[in-house]
């Protein structure tokens, strides 16, 4: 089969599209044949090995898994293991390879290929109505959301809820997210994304080209920032009493130490007053697949797509994705 492959850590440009043989599928395990992927902030972090300290996990000079990129998938399931109950061949999937799933091993990724091995209970059947491109767009960034929004965040409706880079990967999800969940939703995102956002029920939308939202006299019970362009200080004048701020963003400016400073700062400030500042934990599979293909069947969350790239170009999608300014998914298919 034709697949992504990288050794060692560096930009898009290690990246090559070579022949290998296809994954041997476990007795608990899927053969899927990719029908489309997704590309996220994670598959350039485990590229480059940036920050420094991911090294500890990741591995120090190279990465210490199997060779592959891309956490995401929707496909075809092509063959099952003996002990797999809930699948059978020909089955529409979406979810995330085990690389991505907590629990499982890290590194085992390699959704930009044309067949992936996935365990049972990391992929959950494809949303009816939506195509393998757009079920693809769903699960990290998805389950980022979900979990400020629903697991951690409890967000109640007539709450008042602002998302920080909503017209992104993460944020044109929590948009939606939150409206389902009955809230009040202000989004921030640049000039030329305020339609989008507010097509996605957002019912306010700041230009942070023009306005600053940590400047105005509106209060919220829950900001999930996406960007982490503004100070704790900042943010915490603009949150409730009761209020919390969830972080998702991964600070890249700080290459040794990505966002870990800031989260211990977080979490000393947490410490004074009522107000909750809290580092996310991603909801997870497959729960957090099943209730996400209700809201998509419902109507309530429609996965937006920005660009579409061939296998051959992924290095042309990670490099777009790096440069911070996606509207919504990137997606590869293969
Ligand atoms: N995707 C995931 O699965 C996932 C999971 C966990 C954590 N995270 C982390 O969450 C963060 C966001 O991820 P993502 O996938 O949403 O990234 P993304 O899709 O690359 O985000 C790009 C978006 O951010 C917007 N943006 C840039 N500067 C902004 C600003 N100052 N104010 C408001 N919006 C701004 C851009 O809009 P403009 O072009 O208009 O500036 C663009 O639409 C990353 O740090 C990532 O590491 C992501």
């Amino acid at each position: 089969m034709k697949a992504i492959v990288y050794s060692g850590y560096g930009s898009a440009d290690i990246l090559r599209l070579e022949e290998i043989p296809e994954p041997q599928v476990g007795e608990d395990d899927l053969l899927v044949r990719v029908r489309a992927a997704s590309v996220n902030p994670y598959d350039w972090h485990l590229l480059t090995g940036l920050p420094y300290i991911g090294r500890m996990h990741f591995g120090w000079f190279g990465p210490k898994g199997n060779g592959g990129l891309g956490a995401d998938l929707a496909g075809e399931v092509e063959a099952v293991g003996a002990h797999v109950k809930r699948f059978r061949p020909g089955d529409a999937v979406f979810g995330m390879v085990d690389g991505g799933t907590p629990g499982k091993p890290l590194l085992d990724l390699g959704s930009f290929a044309e067949y992936v091995r996935v365990s049972e209970d990391s992929v959950a059947p494809k949303p009816a109505n939506v195509t393998f491109e757009q079920a693809a767009a769903v699960p990290a960034a998805a389950f980022t959301a979900l979990a400020a929004l629903r697991d951690q965040g409890r967000l109640e409706p007539g709450q008042a809820a602002l998302i920080n880079g909503a017209s992104g990967g993460v944020g044109t999800f929590a948009v939606q997210i939150a409206k389902a969940l009955g809230a009040d939703v202000t989004g921030v995102c640049s000039t030329r994304n305020v339609d989008m956002v507010r097509s996605l029920g957002a019912d306010h939308v700041v230009d942070y080209t023009r306005e600053d939202f940590t400047t105005g006299g509106e209060r919220y019970d829950l900001i999930l920032d996406n960007v982490g362009n503004r100070s704790l200080s900042e943010y915490r004048r603009v949150l409730t009493r009761q209020g919390v701020y969830f972080a998702s963003f991964g600070r890249p400016e700080n290459r040794w130490l990505g966002p870990f400073p800031y989260l211990l700062r977080m979490a000393a400030a947490s410490r004074f007053g009522s107000q909750r500042l809290v580092s996310l934990t991603p909801s997870r599979a497959p729960e957090a697949l099943t209730a996400l293909k209700e809201l998509i069947e419902a109507g309530a969350v429609t996965p937006v797509i920005d660009r579409t790239y061939a296998l051959a170009e992924v290095p042309e999608a990670i490099r777009y994705l790096e440069e911070g300014h996606a509207r919504a998914k990137v997606i590869i298919t293969a």
